[in-house]
């Protein structure tokens, strides 16, 4: 488990964070991280909960994200500046827990209420 919240953290998500791959928690919510979010973070396959929210990211959320299908994380990206719609890959995991309020997304949700 890695919690780093409210550390005052800023610039990008570090790509070495990718190579924790037995991580089932990362926690990174309440700093300044800026940049988009990184494609490898999908490599944590081991994660329970993902908390990038309460920063300032920018660009989409990574299609690679579906790969989180092994462990169905809780995903809470809220307040930030993402931007884009939300890939389809994120469709066919079970989620518990998403947070994306507080961004700019678009384009279509439907894919959070197909049947799995
Ligand atoms: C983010 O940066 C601003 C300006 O430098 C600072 O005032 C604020 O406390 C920082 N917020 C967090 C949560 O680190």
């Amino acid at each position: 488990m890695l919690k780093l919240r409210w550390t005052n953290l800023s610039g990008l998500v570090p790509l070495f964070l990718s190579q924790l791959t037995n991580l089932n928690f990362l926690d990174l919510s309440f700093n300044n991280l800026t940049g988009s979010i990184t494609l490898e973070l999908a490599k944590l396959t081991k994660l329970g909960a993902l908390h990038l929210d309460r920063n300032k990211l920018i660009g989409t959320i990574p299609e690679s994200f579906g790969a989180f299908i092994e462990n169905d994380p809780d995903l809470y990206l809220s307040h930030n500046r993402l931007t884009g719609d939300i890939p389809k890959s994120l469709g066919y995991i079970k989620f518990t827990v998403i947070d994306f309020s507080r961004n700019q997304l678009t384009g279509d949700f439907s894919m959070f209420f197909w049947d799995k």
